[in-house]
């Protein structure tokens, strides 16, 4: 097991309120997997990567959970360690590429900076290594890019450039959050398989948080969809997709062109997020769940395993079965 997060609650204090983001979430990655985490906006996708990563603002309280690294609590370590970690083992690659980049330095020396950093190389060495580097996230003309400032180059070529950078240490996981939310879509598909390719070349986990499940469907071996803060399905990307077992889960695949029945159309999920300040007592889907009967509004349903006899790796937390 390569990370293990358990029982994790995270709560922001505002002016006015405490809002739970997070509720009890337990998700694991092992070495080399690429893990998908799902849901609509709001529902605590990238506190769960900022809880991982050390990062949450300061409002942020962890109410409950440990967070596994190798073995390691990464809640107990110091904000050095930490800082060590996120450079040499867990890289991480946001929505938006310019944030990672130094806006005023030419890219291929931001990537030497950084591989000199973890490698006993001149800098010259550090440079040929940088270029090399771009190469293998499949840019083309790798010298003359080198030598661009990020401004100069496009969005996708900006993450490809990232990307890059995230994987110089190399890292055992990489956490990508939206990574490309802001592509264009064939654009994406390429990032989506560079980044499978880089996964599977250097053995890096992945864990891959988007709101689209057609990006899962395409790169992911295992999902998590989450919900208002939790996880209400988890299991296998294949098996979750053919065999959805919570309503929400089924809603997200109709709404997805390509992976709905073509007979149906497609159904824009209705209602909101519940109220964070306040959780439900019951399922926290129900407000919105076309399925409701009589315990969902009152007893909040734990994750079970689908289908018992055929192993616990598929569970759902939904009354109705
Ligand atoms: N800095 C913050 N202060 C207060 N609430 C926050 C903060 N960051 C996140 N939240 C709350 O946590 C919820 C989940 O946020 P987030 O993880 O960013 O969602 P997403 O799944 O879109 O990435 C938000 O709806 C918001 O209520
Ligand atoms: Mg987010």
């Amino acid at each position: 097991m390569l990370l293990q997060i358990t029982d994790l609650s995270v709560e922001f204090t505002t002016m006015q309120d405490r809002i739970e983001a997070l509720h009890h979430v337990s998700l694991s990655i092992d070495e080399g997997e690429i893990v998908g985490i799902v849901g609509e906006s709001g529902s605590g996708k990238s506190v769960t990567a900022l809880s991982i990563l050390g990062l949450l603002e300061k409002n942020a309280v962890i109410k409950s959970g440990r967070i596994l690294y190798r073995g390691t609590d990464i809640l107990r370590l110091d904000k050095k360690e930490l800082q060590a970690l996120r450079g040499k083992e867990i890289g991480m690659v946001f929505q938006e590429p310019m944030t990672a980049l130094h806006p005023t330095m030419r890219v291929g020396d931001q990537l030497a900076e950084v591989i000199a950093r973890h490698r006993q190389l001149s800098r010259k060495e550090a440079y040929a290594q940088a270029v090399k580097s771009l190469e293998e996230v499949h840019i083309r003309e790798p010298e003359i890019v080198a030598r661009k400032y990020p401004f100069e180059l496009s969005g996708g070529m900006r993450q490809r450039v990232v990307i890059s950078l995230a994987m110089a240490a190399p890292p055992q996981l990489l956490i990508c959050d939206e990574p490309t939310t802001a592509l264009d879509v064939t654009i994406q598909h390429e990032i989506l398989k560079l980044m499978k390719e880089l996964s599977v070349k250097r053995g890096t986990a992945i864990m891959l948080i988007t709101h689209d499940l057609g990006v899962v469907a395409e790169l992911c071996d295992r999902v998590a969809v989450m919900y208002a803060g939790e996880i209400v399905e988890t299991g296998r990307t294949a098996e979750v997709l053919q065999n959805p077992g919570h309503p929400y889960t089924r809603a997200l695949i109709g709404a997805l062109p390509d992976l709905a029945d073509p007979a149906e159309p497609l159904h824009a999920i209705g209602g909101e997020l519940p109220d964070l300040r306040s959780r439900p007592e019951g399922c926290i889907f129900a407000a919105r769940c076309a399925s409701v009967i009589p315990p969902c509004r009152e007893v909040r349903p734990q994750l079970q395993p689908v289908r018992p006899d055929q192993g616990h790796e598929h569970q759902v937390s939904c009354w109705v079965r």
